[in-house]
C-alpha cells in the first residue's frame, strides 16, 4: 500500500509506525491524511507480525489541528454529510495498543488524535492545546470529553475556553502524557515502549486495552463484569497455558499470541 501524506515502517520487531508527513501544513489533518492514517493503522491491526503501533508526526508538529483551509468554506450540513470527522472513530476501533509519539504542536484535532491513542510519549518541546474557540468553533473530535477525563474539569475549561497551551511537563503533571524525553530521544523511547508492549502476549494485550477503555464508557458494575468476562476468556488461550507453565518451570515464556 502506498500513501501520499503518511509514511509507514516497522522500526522494531512487533512495532508498526505511522508518521504524518505533511510538513508544509504542520501535519494539518484533512480528510485525505486522516483516511490514510486510519487505513494504515487498520492494516497493522490485521498484521499478525505487528503487536503495537506508534503514531507520530515531525519534531516540529505532531499535528496543528484539523485543516482550517479545508473547513473554511464548509457549512454545518457539509460537515455533517461529509463523514470526515465521523470517520475519526475508526482510530478508536483499532484493537492493538497505539502509542502517540508527540513533539511540537499537538493542537485541536492533533491533540484530540493523540488522546485517541492509548498512551502518549512526548518530547520536551511538545505543546498541547485546543484553540478551536479562537477560530469561532469548538473541539469536535473529543477535546471536550477525553481532555476533561484526562486532566479534570477546571483545567479542561481553561484549555478549551481560554486557549491555554500545556507544555510537555505540565501535560505529564496533569496525567495527559505518560513520559517526557529530550527531543532526540522521544521517538526511540516510544518505539522501545511499543516493543516492550508488543512483546507481551497479544490476546491479553488486546483484551486489556479493551477493558481499560470500557472504564470510560461503563458504570463501575458494568465495567467490572466486562473485565471479569475478558479475564475468564484469557484462560482459554495457549498463552495462558504457556505463561503459567513457564513461570512454574522458571523459564521465559514463548508467546504464540493465541
Ligand atoms: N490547518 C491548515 N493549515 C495549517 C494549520 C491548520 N490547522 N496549521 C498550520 N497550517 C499551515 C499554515 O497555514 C502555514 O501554511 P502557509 O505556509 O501556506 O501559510 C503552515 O501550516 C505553517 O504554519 P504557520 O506559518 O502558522 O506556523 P507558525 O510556526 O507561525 O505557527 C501554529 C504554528 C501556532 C501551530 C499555527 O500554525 C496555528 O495556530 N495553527 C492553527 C492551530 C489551530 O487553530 N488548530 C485547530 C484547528 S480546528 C480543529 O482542529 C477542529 C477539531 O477539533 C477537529
Amino acid at each position: 500500500m502506498t500513501y501520499e501524506m503518511i509514511l509507514t515502517e516497522t522500526p522494531a520487531p512487533g512495532v508498526g509506525l505511522v508518521r504524518l508527513n505533511r510538513p508544509q501544513a504542520l501535519n494539518a489533518l484533512n480528510g485525505h491524511i486522516t483516511r490514510e492514517i486510519f487505513e494504515a493503522m487498520e492494516a497493522f491491526d490485521r498484521d499478525d507480525s505487528v503487536r503495537c503501533m506508534v503514531l507520530t508526526g515531525s519534531d516540529k508538529a505532531f499535528a496543528a489541528g484539523a485543516d482550517i483551509k479545508q473547513m473554511e468554506d464548509m457549512s454545518a450540513v457539509d460537515m455533517f454529510a461529509g463523514q470526515d470527522f465521523t470517520d475519526w472513530a475508526r482510530l478508536t476501533r483499532v484493537r492493538k495498543p497505539i502509542i502517540a509519539a508527540v513533539s511540537g504542536w499537538a493542537l485541536g484535532g492533533g491533540c484530540e488524535m493523540a488522546m485517541m491513542c492509548d498512551m502518549i510519549v512526548a518530547s520536551e518541546t511538545a505543546k498541547f492545546g485546543q484553540p478551536e474557540i479562537t477560530i469561532g468553533i469548538m473541539p469536535g473530535a473529543g477535546g471536550t470529553q477525553r481532555l476533561t477525563r484526562a486532566v479534570g474539569k477546571a483545567l479542561a475549561m481553561e484549555i478549551t475556553l481560554g486557549n491555554r497551551h500545556l507544555t510537555a511537563q505540565e501535560a505529564l503533571q496533569y496525567g495527559l502524557v505518560n513520559r517526557v524525553y529530550p527531543l532526540d530521544a522521544y521517538l526511540n523511547e516510544a518505539i522501545e515502549l511499543a516493543k516492550k508492549i508488543g512483546g507481551m502476549p497479544g490476546v491479553a494485550s488486546v483484551m486489556i486495552k479493551d477493558a481499560v477503555n470500557k472504564a470510560y464508557e461503563m458504570t463501575l458494575t458494568e465495567g467490572l463484569a466486562f473485565e471479569k468476562r475478558n479475564f475468564y476468556l484469557l484462560f482459554g488461550t495457549e498463552d495462558k497455558a504457556e505463561g503459567m507453565k513457564a513461570f512454574v518451570d522458571k523459564r521465559p515464556a514463548q508467546w504464540k499470541n493465541k
